[in-house]
């Protein structure tokens, strides 16, 4: 459990995350503090919870968009660097409530920049999502790809971009924009994603409720007819956090890969992915693998918006950061199962 408070004697090198008490966040959390940083955790707990946040790092309960609550954080702990992963993240979500979207993403994002601009904070690496690329090209998507969001989600990570590149090009703030692609496990059951608006908790969710896992489409052009995603275990993409924050670090300036990367001059937007598509068919066979025993699926018709095919080119994360993964589907799946049960015990039975 987090203590809170502030620290009378923060170390040279104290790293802000902000929705460090999120999925995503608690992992990078856990990874950074394992590597020995000093790491505050800033989070409104909206859909994370403090037991996420590993003992020995402060939890400041406060939400990114307010001001006040920034600059203290970024002052009272001699604040570094900052990993800005909070954010709503739910497509149908932001279509129904675009404004509160575009405040709680991109808003709130321009408090916080504003913060670290004031308070002289050098590196800063964002969550961004495969979402800017929208519709993509129909298969391996590269950096350079024109983004064309399709949801105000999407657009709000897209804007973020935007806001990082101007604020660095205006003030030398080193960054980078991760943009995750489909991220799914857990290091431990406790750390297990508890929502379910990925693939292989809606799976879980299905079949906890005694229903088949609904494919929406099996006609798509790919091999087996259903949709291609590139999956990402969650401890690969912390690792990424890790080497993307020694990156800045190292460089000291631009840590462009290609001097024609017009968007990337002043920081660098990595996709974070394995570069292996897998289909939702595939991801099914693995929990099937999982739980002992073939999984029934529904056939139902495709979903508006639905790309047939999306999976990162990971050139550029691989020649700057030097990072691959490590964690296959298996992996992914097998973790994700054990987090599931620790939320829903009553799932035990399915497993063979
Ligand atoms: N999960 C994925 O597959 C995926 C894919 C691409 C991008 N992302 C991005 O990764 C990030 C984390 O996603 P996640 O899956 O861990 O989601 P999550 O909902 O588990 O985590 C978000 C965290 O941010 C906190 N938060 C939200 N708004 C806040 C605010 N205004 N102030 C302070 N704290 C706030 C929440 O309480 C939560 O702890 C998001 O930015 C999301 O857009 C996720």
């Amino acid at each position: 459990m987090a203590s809170s408070g502030a620290q009378s004697d923060p170390s040279p090198e104290t790293i802000l995350v902000t929705g460090g008490a999120g999925y995503i966040g608690a992992h990078v959390t856990a990874a950074l503090a394992a590597s020995g940083r000093s790491v505050v955790v800033l989070d409104d707990l909206s859909t994370g919870t403090a037991d996420r946040v590993p003992d020995g790092v402060t939890l400041i309960e406060g939400d990114v968009g307010d001001a006040a609550v920034v600059g203290a954080a970024l002052h009272d702990h001699g604040v570094t660097a900052v990993i800005h992963i909070a954010a709503k993240k739910q497509v149908g979500e932001s279509v129904a409530r675009p404004l509160w979207y575009y405040r709680q993403n991109v808003t709130a994002m321009a408090t916080l920049l504003e913060g670290c601009v004031d308070a002289g904070v050098g590196r800063f690496l964002f969550s961004s999502s495969a979402a800017t690329y929208g519709m993509g090209s129909g298969g391996v998507i590269e950096e350079d790809d024109p983004p064309r969001p399709i949801n105000p989600y999407g657009e709000s990570k897209l804007i973020g971009e935007w806001l990082l590149a101007d604020v660095a090009r205006a003030t030398g703030l080193r960054y980078a924009a991760l943009r995750y692609f489909n991220v799914a496990g857990a290091v431990s059951p406790e750390l297990g994603d508890p929502g379910v608006f990925n693939l292989v908790p809606m799976v879980f969710d299905a079949l906890t409720r005694g229903e088949r896992p609904r494919i929406f489409g099996a006609d798509w052009p790919t091999p087996d007819g259903t949709c291609v995603r590139d999956y990402v275990h969650v401890a690969d993409l912390a690792d990424a956090h890790i080497r993307a924050l020694d990156a800045l670090q190292a460089t000291g300036g631009e840590v462009t890969p290609e001097a024609d990367a017009a968007e990337t001059v002043d920081g660098l937007v990595l996709n974070v992915g394995t570069g292996q598509g897998s289909s939702v068919q595939e991801v099914i066979d693995a929990v099937g693998r999982v739980l002992g025993h073939p999984v029934d699926v529904e056939v139902v018709e495709r979903r508006p918006g639905d790309p047939a095919a999306l999976v990162a080119s990971v050139d550029r994360i691989t020649d700057v950061l030097g990072w691959s993964t490590s964690r296959n589907l298996d992996d992914m799946v097998s973790s994700a199962w054990e987090g599931w049960l620790a939320l829903h015990p009553e799932a035990a039975s399915l497993a063979e």
